[in-house]
């Protein structure tokens, strides 16, 4: 019933244009709660039509997006659609989200070994696009794993394993989907603001009780300067933490491939060789990193008293084989056929072709965003999001240019290694021998080999928590 009474000079609340909420961030202003789930829920049921948004999404893009702005919106395209709710599986739900790399399959690891230490970890997942790879291709090269189950499977699968890997359902934040592929198509994904609501919303929307965040930083970092890298990493975990979530993020380096794989199987095949206690050489990076966010997830879970707690539960859970029953239980759980594990006649690339040292030296630099497409070119990734146009459409395959599950590149030297003339650096595995020039091109070119070692990197350069996070941002005067 309304509260408005036109008889005591009462009038109901004007009701809202598109057209004057665009125009006023055009010309810089902020604006208000109201004005920013008109934009979501208009989105989310189509009424707004397409090009006031996508005009709406430039004038965000270009004028920025204040944080009470960013806040606002997430919650509002959180609201959009409907939510999932772990409660009802009695333990704390913690997920963690990268923003996105080559070689990155932490989530193998880092799900069953949370769930292992007693947390929930209802991990939703996208799909490979341009230089980055996606969960979700990668886990459909294991024959029979589903990545689009309903709410009660999920619920299921979390309530029998602990974990589960799974896609969007195409009901979680249907403004995102709109708004995200509108995105794609209008050069509008590269402000922090819009990244912060559309990656938030669908974190939010999962019901979680906390968060951990990977930012990744360096040459494969899909922003380009450090600085912004840690502006969003503070304004995700502000925003999180003001809507009940317990956030923290890791800034972490991806100057590099992380670990020696990229591509879709092989990079579940050395997953699970970590599972199993192995330590090859080339996936150091990948045990450490996983270990710290999985001991972050540990202890924000409440099962650790503080984060280091956290990596030696973790580590025990790595070495006492309970992470690996975790994770084959969930495979199996989600239909997927556990035997390829134990079958080194799985890997059938079309062509394959190792690349050697054209000089001796050190291998100084990666330019892992150029990586990251030489990868894509084997015919492991995709270029284009396909229909209907956003990248974690992950409810079906449909419409998405397909990938190739046994393409990827093993990387055979890290950044500082000595390499000989000759010497393997890497080998490429593509669909056909037609696939292979690309990325061997690609790979010279964004591997530098000099005659002086680099200077070592932090693998984890940053933690942001809520209180880091404020303060971060309270010393930005332009925001
Ligand atoms: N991933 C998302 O889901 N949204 C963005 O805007 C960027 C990365």
């Amino acid at each position: 019933m309304s509260q408005s009474d036109p008889q005591r000079g009462e009038i109901p609340r004007a009701p809202l244009h598109m057209i004057d909420i665009l125009r006023k961030k055009r010309d810089g202003g902020a604006l208000t709660e109201r004005e920013l789930a008109f934009v979501a829920a208009g989105a989310a049921d189509g009424s707004i039509p397409t090009e006031q948004l996508a005009a709406w999404l430039m004038a965000a893009k270009i004028r920025g997006l204040t944080l009470k702005e960013t806040q606002a919106l997430t919650l509002a395209m959180r609201d959009s659609g409907e939510k999932f709710s772990p409660k009802r599986l009695g333990k704390t739900a913690v997920d963690k989200h990268s923003t996105g790399g080559v070689g990155d399959k932490t989530s193998f690891l880092v799900a069953p070994l949370a769930a292992a230490c007693g947390v929930a970890v209802p991990m939703i997942s996208g799909r490979a696009l341009g230089h980055t790879g996606g969960t979700l291709d990668k886990l459909e090269s294991i024959p029979g794993y589903r990545v689009a189950l309903s709410l009660a499977e999920i619920e299921a699968v979390l309530k029998s394993c602990g974990c589960s890997i799974v896609g969007q359902t195409p009901q979680l934040v249907p403004a995102d989907r709109v708004l995200y592929a509108l995105r794609d198509r209008t050069g509008t994904v590269e402000n922090p603001g819009l990244i912060c609501a559309s990656i938030l919303s669908k974190k939010l929307a999962a019901g979680l009780d906390a968060l951990v965040l990977d930012v990744k930083t360096g040459s494969g970092s899909f922003l380009r300067t450090a600085k912004d890298c840690a502006f969003l990493a503070a304004l995700m975990v502000a925003t999180a933490e003001s809507a009940g979530t317990r956030t923290v993020a890791l800034l972490t380096d991806m100057g590099q491939p992380l670990g020696r794989a990229a591509g879709n199987w092989i990079e579940i095949a050395e997953a699970v060789e970590l599972l199993r206690g192995k330590q090859p050489a080339g996936s150091e990076d990948l045990r450490e990193l996983s270990l710290v966010l999985a001991g972050w997830m540990i202890h924000l879970g409440g099962k650790a008293a503080s984060p280091t707690a956290g990596y030696r539960l973790a580590e025990a859970a790595l070495a006492d084989g309970s992470a690996l029953a975790v994770f084959l239980k969930m495979v199996d759980a989600h239909g997927g056929d556990v035997r390829v594990f134990d079958d080194p006649a799985f890997h059938k690339p079309g062509a394959t072709k190792v690349v050697e040292a054209w000089e001796s030296g050190y291998v100084a630099e990666m330019d892992t965003t150029a990586l990251g497409w030489a990868v894509q070119r084997t015919g492991a990734g995709r270029e284009k999001a396909g229909e209907p146009g956003v990248p974690d459409d992950t409810s079906s395959p449909a419409g998405l240019e397909p990938v190739d599950p046994h393409a990827g590149i093993l990387f055979h030297a890290r950044r500082g290694a000595r390499v000989e003339r000759g010497q393997p650096l890497a080998t490429v595995y593509a669909t056909a021998v037609l696939q292979l020039t690309e990325p061997v091109e690609l790979i010279r070119k964004a591997v530098m080999i000099a005659k002086e070692p680099p200077q070592p990197v932090d693998l984890i350069e940053q933690v942001f928590t809520r209180e880091s996070a404020e303060g971060f941002l309270a010393e930005r005067r332009d925001f």
